[in-house]
């Protein structure tokens, strides 16, 4: 996320994060409560051991992998992950970040089939100096480090990502396909348009984002956010930008365009990838505002006047994310809730659910395809933080 020092419009943007990223939606210790002392460093994750132990030992190398961390996003996680499987992703890694009730319930026939790959973790937020080493930016780096040898792309969105070229037909693999021999390349960089409530007060349960909003800002913002190649980059200095290999930069989707180190790009471009950057109803809106002074980043605070400022800006039309609703709805690609599991797994899954709601801390689950019985569906007391 964007230094504190940003622009006053940098922190109004990350205001405008859909409810799912509420991932920014902490506890965080108000500011009355300062602590006298600096808060304590932040913990290490467990680091993850590769070959045969690697995590994803079970799967099959894919292409497209997504890394995303939430906090009680119960209502929206279904339709993002639905959305960006449907789009083409093959694998999503999710960190459930100290959810009041766990993502797991939402979703755990996509555990299960291992097309998500789940953690529920418990992390204080502490202020960082480096990105790398807030909330984020841990999350990011095992992320990557799960990533490489695995995928050849890895976004780190928390928003949704739209295909805008038709003869892509909806895939967002079909335009990194193009990107693939760019031998500069380290990561793809994509910038964003802000999807405002549209007047919208509140939504009902089970209706999602996609379909709901689609009054917009007309041009796309200067923020940008990569696709990653987990094999020549880095964490960087924050959510919008990696350190790269020797040779590897970012290249801006449209125009090919270098970019540095960098979170802001003049002369934005809008396809063929643009970010829907969903800010929910003016309910949720508000409900964030409250719910979440701090940013998840540890470098961020947020404004609540900048929503009205921003919903009043939003005098556009974006279809994309209600067309590739309907198309998904059309294919049967959009389901309310988990389909049944097999009696094992679902045991399994209410187990690790009750554990994490009794204080266990930290927990893991992979699946590794339905196979009837549903075994293979491991899941581990892993303490993440
Ligand atoms: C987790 O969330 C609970 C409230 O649901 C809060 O009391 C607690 O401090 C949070 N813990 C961490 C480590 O974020
Ligand atoms: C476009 O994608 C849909 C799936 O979303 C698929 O059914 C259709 O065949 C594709 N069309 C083309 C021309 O590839
Ligand atoms: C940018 O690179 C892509 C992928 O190699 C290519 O398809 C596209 O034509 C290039 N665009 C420009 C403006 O050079
Ligand atoms: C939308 O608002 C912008 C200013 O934010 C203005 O330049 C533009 O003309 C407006 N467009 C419409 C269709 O009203």
């Amino acid at each position: 996320m964007p230094p504190r020092r940003a622009t006053y419009l940098v922190a109004a943007l990350f205001l405008c994060v859909p409810q799912l990223i509420a991932a920014d939606a902490q506890d965080a210790p108000s500011n009355s409560a300062k602590p006298a002392v600096a808060p304590p460093p932040p913990k290490k994750f467990v680091e993850v051991p590769r070959g045969g132990n690697h995590l994803l030992h079970q799967s099959e190398p894919g292409y497209l992998a997504a890394c995303l961390v939430v906090k009680d996003g119960n209502g929206d996680i279904r339709e993002w992950i639905e959305y960006h499987l449907w789009a083409g992703v093959d694998k999503i890694f999710l960190f459930d970040h100290n959810s009041s009730i766990p993502m797991l319930r939402e979703l755990e026939d996509y555990v299960v089939a291992g097309k998500v790959q789940y953690t529920y973790l418990t992390s204080e937020l502490p202020k960082v100096k480096k990105f790398a080493d807030g909330l984020q930016g841990r999350v990011f780096g095992q992320c990557l480090s799960q990533a490489k040898g695995y995928y050849k792309w890895l976004t780190d969105l928390d928003e949704l990502m739209m295909v805008t070229d038709p003869a892509f037909n909806g895939s967002i693999p079909a335009v990194l396909r193009d990107y693939e021999s760019n031998k500069q390349l380290g990561a793809l960089i994509i910038h964003r348009v802000i999807v405002g409530s549209g007047g919208v007060q509140s939504r009902q349960r089970g209706q999602g984002m996609l379909e709901t909003f689609t009054k917009c800002i007309g041009r796309p913002g200067e923020h940008v956010k990569g696709i990653v190649r987990p094999e020549y980059a880095e964490v960087g200095g924050n959510a919008h930008y990696f350190f790269y290999a020797p040779g590897r930069n970012g290249i801006r989707i449209g125009d090919n365009k270098t970019v540095g180190h960098v979170h802001m790009v003049s002369n934005p471009t809008a396809g063929p990838l643009l970010i829907y950057h969903y800010s929910g109803s003016i309910d949720e809106q508000n409900a964030r505002v409250k719910r979440n002074p701090e940013g998840v980043s540890g470098m961020t605070s947020k404004d609540p006047r900048m929503l009205a400022i921003l919903d009043a800006r939003t005098n556009a039309t974006c279809l994309l994310g209600r067309q590739a609703h309907d198309r998904m709805a059309a294919a049967g690609a959009r389901s309310l809730g988990p389909r049944p599991l097999p009696a094992e797994a679902q045991a399994a899954a209410q187990a690790a659910v009750r554990r994490v709601l009794l204080g266990a801390g930290g927990m893991r689950a992979l699946g590794s395809g339905l196979g009837g019985s549903g075994r293979g569906f491991r899941l581990r007391g892993e303490r993440m933080g």
